[in-house]
């Protein structure tokens, strides 16, 4: 039997998972890292951390499948999109990478659209310019550290990072590219018309394949340092939200995709690269090859949930260490004793800015409607519930451009609980199925794996192979009938907030 690696760099840590040719998941390790904040608004992480990660996760579980490195016949790899890696001359890392979280590139980002024009952008890369977009940091760099950007001969992607560590290639493939903001999606290439207008030379940025593309093998010296064989075939992958789409089977149109990790996510398969007319989604490539996909992107859905944890929930985590427990159970358990709609008490999760439905960097979370009455339980309820009406938000965009969605498959951290489920089906008024794998880009990128090595003809027999709903949540009528009159609230308080939201940003950042 032969065995696939599907190799995710999250934000939090890096996972590594395991699959059979048969696609059976046999093992997964995780390794965790820093996030660095440097300054409001900042995000960043050393590239170091990832490879290093890469490297202890998959020897982990390999150890954990009881197999040897040299039984694994394919690696995919898999990524937090949008960052960017600044290498020199020698391949070396010149500062830490900025990642897809990061809000410092507002100046950047109005910087390329009067210097290329707004039009030609769209037209080009078929989204708007966004802070957390790759081009406004590599114009970030120029503008602000001159130095580091005179030493910049190339700029990679996260995964592609790893990539080059495993395979000394300056490889990416179509999905994570999309996210660039320098990648002309409809043609599936790098936009020359766009590097031209912003004055960015086409060599900084890496080949780009197909996701299922085998396209290049490891090298013998990352062969000895993770105990795989010498000339081991590494596909492309797919920036995290593709591979994850694989990953859940979204792979053929109607079925979607709603992910809380620490981003929110709403993801359908497109035939055609359709855009929203007033740029609230992102079109981007899919790993599946010769298709496109749409999403919604809220920036702090599984991200808000463990702000929560992390300043209020103290007591949940002494507890539950005590137990041995995860916090967010004891979390969930609290939330379920306030009621649907938390007594007129409404959450904002804008923690990190936003994108979808708001493109919006100065956009701040809100607790709105606090009573003396709301306990700690209506606040961890209320978070849960202000993500759901964010994911809304994209259900209603797609909705609008007409995107089919017959099947919603909830996914991600936030799929685990079973009121945070119940929440998004009531909320949404769609019924939520489960698949039988809930281990997102890591499975994808193995899969692609697989496919770039034979082991299936195509991405949609890999996933036919691996996948299977097992479950659903439907709505509750009640709940579903309270939170379509909450949901114009939710709404109502960005609108009433966004002047103040500017206001705010400009005095303390
Ligand atoms: C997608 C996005 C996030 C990151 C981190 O556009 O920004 O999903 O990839 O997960």
């Amino acid at each position: 039997m032969g065995y696939l690696a599907g190799i995710d760099i999250g934000t939090s840590g890096t996972k590594t998972l395991i699959i059979t040719d048969a696609g059976e998941v046999v093992a997964s390790a995780t390794v965790e890292y820093p996030l660095l904040t440097p300054r409001p608004g900042w995000a960043e992480q050393h590239p170091q951390d990832w490879w290093q990660a890469s490297v202890d996760s998959l020897r982990q579980a390999v150890v954990e499948a009881g197999i040897s490195g040299t039984d694994i016949q394919g690696v995919g790899l898999s990524g937090q999109m949008h960052g960017s890696v600044f290498l020199d001359e020698k391949g070396q890392v010149i500062r830490p990478a900025l990642l897809w979280c990061d809000q410092r590139t507002g100046a950047q980002c109005d910087w390329i659209n009067e210097t290329a024009g707004e039009s030609l952008v769209v037209e080009e890369t078929s989204n708007p310019v966004l802070t957390g977009f790759t081009a406004p940091k590599i114009i970030w760099l120029r503008q602000k550290e001159p130095e580091n950007y005179a030493k910049m001969t190339k700029c990679l992607l996260p995964k592609d990072y790893v990539r080059y560590r495993l395979t000394g290639e300056f490889h990416s493939e179509v999905s994570d590219a999309s996210g660039t903001a320098l990648f002309n999606v409809k043609e599936r290439r790098w936009s020359t018309a766009l590097l031209n207008k912003i004055d960015l030379d086409p060599s900084v940025l890496p080949e780009v394949h197909e996701s299922p593309v085998a396209s290049a093998v490891i090298s013998g010296e990352a062969a000895e340092l993770m105990g795989l064989k010498p000339g081991t075939p590494v596909v492309g992958g797919g920036g995290d939200q593709a591979a994850g789409a694989v990953g859940n089977g979204i792979v053929s149109q109607g079925i979607v995709s709603s992910t809380l990790g620490t981003s929110g996510v709403l993801f359908a398969f497109l035939e055609e690269p359709l855009v929203d007319p007033e740029l609230r989604t992102h079109t981007f490539c899919h790993a599946v090859p010769g298709k496109w996909h749409v999403m919604g992107v809220m920036l702090s859905a599984g991200g808000s949930f463990r702000w929560i944890r992390d300043t209020l929930c103290g007591a949940e985590r002494d507890v539950s260490a005590n137990l041995g427990q995860d916090p967010y159970v004891l979390m969930c358990e609290e939330a379920a004793a306030a009621p649907a709609g938390c007594e007129g008490l409404v959450f904002l999760p804008y923690l990190t800015g936003e994108r979808t439905p708001y493109p919006d960097p100065a956009a701040k979370g809100v607790f709105y409607g606090l009573h003396l009455r709301h306990q700690r339980a209506h606040m961890i309820r209320a978070v849960m519930e202000g993500v759901a009406f964010g994911m809304k938000d994209s259900f209603d965009i797609l909705d609008a451009m007409g995107v089919p969605m017959t099947q919603v498959r909830a996914s991600g951290g936030g799929a685990r609980s079973p009121l945070w489920r119940q929440i998004q089906a009531d909320v949404t008024g769609r019924t939520h199925s489960v698949i039988n794998v809930e281990e997102g880009p890591a499975l994808g990128v193995a899969l692609l794996a697989g496919v770039g090595t034979d082991a299936w003809g195509s991405v949609e027999e890999a996933c036919e192979a691996a996948i299977d709903v097992v479950g659903s949540t439907e709505p509750i009528p009640e709940n579903r009938d309270l939170y379509a009159k909450c949901h114009p609230i939710y709404q109502g308080l960005y609108r009433d907030l966004s002047s103040r939201f500017q206001e705010t940003a400009k005095l303390f950042e």
